[in-house]
């Protein structure tokens, strides 16, 4: 079993990121900028977020955080993205999720310009990605096919079993990995209503979790020699630590890892990598690579 270091994984690519940055400001050009837009003060997001301005910082880029509290109105945060749509400072932003229940998450993603939606949650982009066009592929499918790119992991004519349909993760993870240009795969996707969903994962050579139930994958789920890719991240509660909780993958790590070929941990496996995706689509919104 050979574990997929995503921390380290991120690590280097962030350098390259910033080396790259380093050149394009040497000879003149711009930093590239991404600008956050966090409502609230939820944990995680408050987390993420925070990771994300290091995360700018360590590759060189400007950033802004735009915070407002939980009663921000729908019409306020349209007119902040309707602001950042025409900064001609800020390359790309994110309005980080979950938002208010009183806010649609959809109206917010489809008013933000698809040209600066380094989240590639608008429905141009996950439409472009889904007939294989150039644009922006959201973080963590695009961390994951960066992971098994960097760890020389065969995805061709094999097969991919993804448990999850969330249109950040599960859905766009499929489209991703039947395409040529990808994963060129055979796929399948399970979720809550599949008849028989154990039997179709132990059939998985590439077996993608992203169902956001801890340790829902078992060793009787897992066919030996599988890659495994967790991309759960639960808070559970653990008096033993600092924080009182700890992260929990959606695979049952102890039980699963001595079968696979390769597997990703939680903390340290996808999550890292997908906030280096995101400062991937920010240096290409910052050198106008996909959208001029
Ligand atoms: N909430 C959880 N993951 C994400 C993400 O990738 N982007 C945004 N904007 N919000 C999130």
């Amino acid at each position: 079993m050979q574990l997929i270091d995503g921390k380290a994984t991120a690590a280097a690519i962030k350098k390259e990121i910033a080396e790259e940055v380093e050149r394009i400001v040497a000879a003149g050009g711009k930093r590239p900028h991404l600008a956050a837009v966090l409502v609230g003060h939820d944990g995680g997001s408050e987390t993420y977020v925070r990771n994300k301005v290091l995360a700018c910082e360590a590759c060189g880029f400007e950033s802004t955080l735009i915070r407002y509290e939980d009663d921000v109105t729908e019409a306020e945060l349209l007119a902040c993205v309707d602001r950042l749509n025409h900064h001609d400072e800020v390359d790309g932003f994110i309005v980080q999720l979950p938002l208010p229940a009183h806010i649609s998450e959809q109206k917010i993603i489809e008013a933000i310009d698809y040209r600066k939606d380094v989240d590639g949650f608008h429905p141009i982009n996950v439409g472009r990605m889904a007939i294989g066009l150039p644009c922006f592929i959201s973080a963590t499918p695009k961390g994951i096919l960066e992971l098994l790119q960097r760890y020389h992991i065969e995805t061709t004519g094999r097969k991919c079993v993804i448990l999850g349909r969330s249109n950040i993760v599960g859905k766009p993870m499929a489209q991703l990995m039947m395409q040529k240009l990808y994963g060129n795969a055979t796929v399948t996707v399970c979720h809550s209503q599949s008849t028989d969903l154990k039997k179709e994962a132990r059939e998985a050579d590439i077996l993608i979790a992203a169902v956001g139930s801890p340790a829902f994958v078992t060793a009787d789920m897992v066919k030996p020699g599988a890659v495994v890719i967790d991309v759960g991240t639960t808070r559970v509660p653990d008096a033993s630590r600092p924080k009182g909780f700890r992260l929990q993958g959606d695979v049952d790590f102890e039980q699963v890892a001595p079968l696979c070929s390769y597997i990703t941990p939680v903390p340290g496996g996808v999550g890292p990598m997908t906030i280096c995706m995101l400062m991937m689509n920010t240096l290409a919104a910052g050198k106008k690579e996909i959208y001029a």
